[in-house]
C-alpha cells in the first residue's frame, strides 16, 4: 500500500526486461529518500518535511508496526525530575557502558541533545508517564548513575512500559501531518550507486509487484538491525539487516559486528523481552537456590548492573549447575513482591508477555528468563552527522557522498562494545533529527537529478535471479543452520575454538546458497521470494559478526572471550571494520575510537575506572 504516493508525485513508468522477464519500473524523483519507518527514520522523515526538502520514507512494514513499538523500558535523558542529574554523568556512564568503544564526540552530542530531544517529543504529544506534580516520570536503568558512578540515576523517562509505541505513534502522526510521503510495505533491493556517490534506492512494491527507481541527493538508512540472524531474539522477525547488507552489496563496510547484546531478560523458550524497567522498579534475579547472585557478582550495582554483566552472571549460574527448573536451564525473575498497583500502572505490558509467553501471573510467580539476543551495537559506520563513512588509502573517515544511516541500522558509534538499556530510544531520535539537520544544511530542495538511465538493473537481476532459483534447499532450512551456527558459536561467550567452528558452519550455509529454491515465482504479496531476499541480507551480516568476533582477540562489553579474559587497550581499543563480498569472502580494516569530546566540558570527568 502507497500513502500519499507513486502517481501524485510526478513518478514515471517504463518496462525492463531481465533474463527474459519484463519488470515494471516506476521512477520517482526526491531530495532525500528515507528507507525505514521505525523511530529513527520517522525523526528524521519528519525533520526533512519540516525542512521543505522532498522526502519520501520507504518501509517494508506499516510504519506504526517498525520494531521500535517494542521498546518498552524508556528514553534516557539527565532531565532530573527525580532527582539530581547531569549530562556529564550522562556522558560518564555511556562512554564506560561503552567499555571505551564508544566515539566520544558523537557520545557528548546525543547526551547534551537528549534534554531538548525529550522536551520536543513531550510537545509532539508523547504521552510520557507522570510524576505527581505531572513532570516526566523517570526510572532507574542498569548502569544510569549519578555524580560519575556513586549513586543510582533516575534518568530512564518512560511512558509505563509501552515507551516505544508511544514514540513511534507520535511520530508517524507529526510526520503525517507535516505531510511526508510514505510508501508502505515497500521493501529496498539495493543502493544505486554511481562512481562511489549514492544516488538512491531500488524498490519493490509488495503490493503490485512494481519495481520504483526512487533517485534522490540522499538516502538516509534506518532500516534497524539484524538481530534474526540468531535462534533467539528480542527483536521482530523484520530485522534483517537490510540495511547493512546494501551497504555490503555496494562494497563498502560494516563497523563493530562482533558487539551483540544479550539482553538478561527474554522469555524462557520465546526470547521476548521483559524490561530491564522492571529490575528498575525493584525486580530482582535469583537461582535455583532462591540466592540474589547478582550480590556476588556487581556488589553496588546488583541487578541493576549493565547488560553484558547480568547477562554474563546468568550464564555462569546456569553452567555451574545452579539453573532453575527441571533441566537447571533458566534464571527467575521475581516481580510478586511488587505493589500490584506499581504493576498495573508501570509494567502492564510485561504482566500481558509473561502471562502470554510463559503462563506465569506476575503477581504471584516468577518469570523464567534467558539471555537473548538484544541488540547490535555495530552497523554502518557514520561520523556524528551521520554520514556514511568508509576506509580508504589509509584514511578511515572518508565521506560516503548522498549516503547518511541512523538508528540501529548505524555505528556512529555512541554505544560501543555495550550499549546502556535507554540509550537506544535516544540514539534513534537525536540521530534522526541530526540526519534531517545535514540533509538540510547540504541540499537545495529541488535540485536536478543526475540522468542514469541503467541505474538499478543489477539490483533487479540479483531480484531476478533469486526469484527464480530453482535449487533443493528451501530459505528456512539453511536460515534456520545461521542462526543455530550463530547461538552457539557466536553467544555470550565466545572462544577461538568455537568462533572457528561457527566460521566453518557458517561457510557451508553460504555455500549451500547456489542450490536453494524459491517456489513462489509471483510478484505480489511473494513472501516466500521476501524472506529468501531477507535471508541473504541476514547471512551477510552474520559473516561480518562471526568473522569480526573471530579476529577480535581480547574481550571488551559484549564481546566476552574466555580465552582472552581481559580488555586489551593497547592492542584492541579501535573499531573493527569488515567488508564481506557476496561469495562470503571478507577482508577487515580498523577506524580508530575518537577519545576527544566535542567540547572542553568535560574536564570535571575523574580518570577512567572500569569498577562494578
Ligand atoms: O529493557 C528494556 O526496556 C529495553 C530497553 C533498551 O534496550 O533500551
Amino acid at each position: 500500500m502507497a500513502e500519499a504516493s507513486g502517481k501524485s508525485n510526478g513518478a514515471s513508468a517504463g518496462t525492463v526486461n531481465i533474463g527474459g522477464n519484463a519488470y515494471k519500473i516506476v521512477d520517482h524523483e526526491y531530495d532525500v529518500v528515507v528507507v525505514g519507518a521505525g523511530g529513527a527514520g520517522l525523526r528524521a522523515t519528519l525533520g526533512l518535511a519540516t525542512k521543505g526538502l522532498k522526502t519520501a520514507c520507504i518501509t517494508k512494514v506499516f510504519p506504526t508496526r517498525s520494531h521500535t513499538v517494542a521498546a518498552q523500558g524508556g528514553i534516557s535523558a539527565s532531565l532530573g525530575n527525580m532527582g539530581p542529574d547531569d549530562w556529564r554523568w550522562h556522558m560518564y556512564d555511556t562512554v564506560k557502558g561503552s567499555d571505551w568503544l564508544g566515539d566520544q564526540d558523537a557520545i557528548e552530542y546525543m547526551v547534551r541533545e537528549a534534554v531538548p530531544a525529550i522536551i520536543e517529543l513531550e510537545h509532539y504529544g508523547v504521552p510520557f508517564s507522570r510524576t505527581p506534580d505531572g513532570k516526566i516520570y523517570q526510572r532507574p536503568f542498569g548502569g544510569m548513575t549519578t555524580e560519575f558512578g556513586k549513586g543510582i540515576a533516575q534518568r530512564t523517562c518512560a511512558a509505563a512500559d509501552r515507551t516505544g509505541h508511544a514514540i513511534l505513534h507520535t511520530l508517524y502522526q507529526q510526520s503525517l501531518k507535516n505531510h511526508a510521503e510514505f510508501f508502505i510495505e515497500y521493501f529496498a533491493l539495493d543502493l544505486i550507486m554511481d562512481e562511489g556517490v549514492c544516488r538512491g534506492v531500488m524498490a519493490w512494491n509488495l503490493d503490485d509487484g512494481t519495481i520504483h527507481r526512487f533517485r534522490a541527493h540522499k538516502t538516509v538508512l534506518a532500516t534497524g538491525g539484524y538481530g534474526r540472524v540468531y535462534f533467539t531474539a528480542t527483536s521482530a522477525h523484520t530485522c534483517t539487516g537490510d540495511g547493512g547488507a546494501m551497504i555490503l552489496r555496494a562494497g563498502l563496510p560494516m563497523e563493530d559486528m562482533e558487539f551483540i547484546q544479550f539482553h538478561p531478560t527474554g522469555v524462557y523458550g520465546a526470547g521476548c523481552l521483559i524490561t530491564e524497567g522492571v529490575r528498575g522498579e525493584g525486580g530482582y534475579v535469583t537461582n535455583a537456590s532462591g540466592e540474589r547472585f547478582m550480590e556476588r557478582y556487581a556488589p553496588s550495582a546488583k541487578d541493576l548492573a549493565s547488560r553484558d554483566v547480568v547477562s554474563r552472571s546468568m550464564t555462569i549460574e546456569i553452567r555451574e549447575g545452579r539453573g532453575c527448573g527441571p533441566n537447571k536451564d533458566y534464571i527467575e525473575l521475581h516481580v510478586e513482591h511488587l505493589d500490584p498497583k506499581v504493576i498495573h500502572e508501570r509494567l502492564p505490558g510485561i504482566a500481558e508477555t509473561a502471562r502470554i509467553f510463559a503462563g506465569v501471573d506476575v503477581t504471584r510467580q516468577p518469570i523464567p528468563i534467558l539471555p537473548t539476543c538484544h541488540y547490535n551495537m555495530g552497523g554502518i559506520p557514520t561520523n556524528h552527522k551521520c554520514e556514511v563513512v568508509t576506509v580508504k588509502d589509509g584514511d578511515p573517515n572518508v565521506v560516503v557522498p548522498g549516503l547518511l544511516a541512523v538508528g540501529e541500522a548505524a555505528c556512529v558509534s555512541v554505544h560501543g562494545a555495550n550499549r546502556l538499556g535507554s540509550n537506544s530510544l535516544l540514539d534513534l531520535v537525536v540521530f534522526g533529527r541530526a540526519a534531517a539537520n545535514r540533509c538540510a544544511e547540504l541540499l537545495t530542495p529541488g535540485e536536478s537529478h543526475k540522468q542514469l538511465p541503467h541505474a538499478g538493473e543489477e539490483a533487479i537481476a540479483r531480484f531476478d535471479r533469486l526469484r527464480h532459483a530453482k535449487g533443493g534447499t528451501g530459505t528456512a532450512q539453511l536460515r534456520l543452520n545461521m542462526q543455530r551456527t550463530m547461538q552457539n558459536d557466536c553467544a555470550v561467550f565466545r572462544t577461538q575454538q568455537s568462533l572457528d567452528e561457527g566460521c566453518e558452519k557458517l561457510d557451508k550455509v553460504i555455500g549451500g546458497r547456489p542450490d536453494l529454491r524459491v517456489k513462489d515465482r509471483s510478484l505480489i504479496w511473494n513472501s516466500d521470494l521476501m524472506e529468501t531476499l531477507e535471508f541473504e541480507n541476514l547471512i551477510l551480516q552474520a559473516q561480518a559478526t562471526i568473522r569480526s568476533a573471530a579476529n577480535r582477540k581480547e574481550s571488551r562489553g559484549a564481546h566476552a572471550r574466555e580465552d582472552y579474559p581481559e580488555r586489551d587497550d593497547k592492542e584492541w581499543m579501535k573499531h573493527t571494520v569488515i567488508w564481506v563480498d557476496d561469495s562470503g569472502k571478507t577482508r577487515i580494516d580498523y577506524r580508530p575510537v575518537i577519545m576527544q569530546p566535542m567540547s572542553n566540558d568535560v574536564q570535571s570527568f575523574p580518570p577512567k575506572a572500569r569498577v562494578y
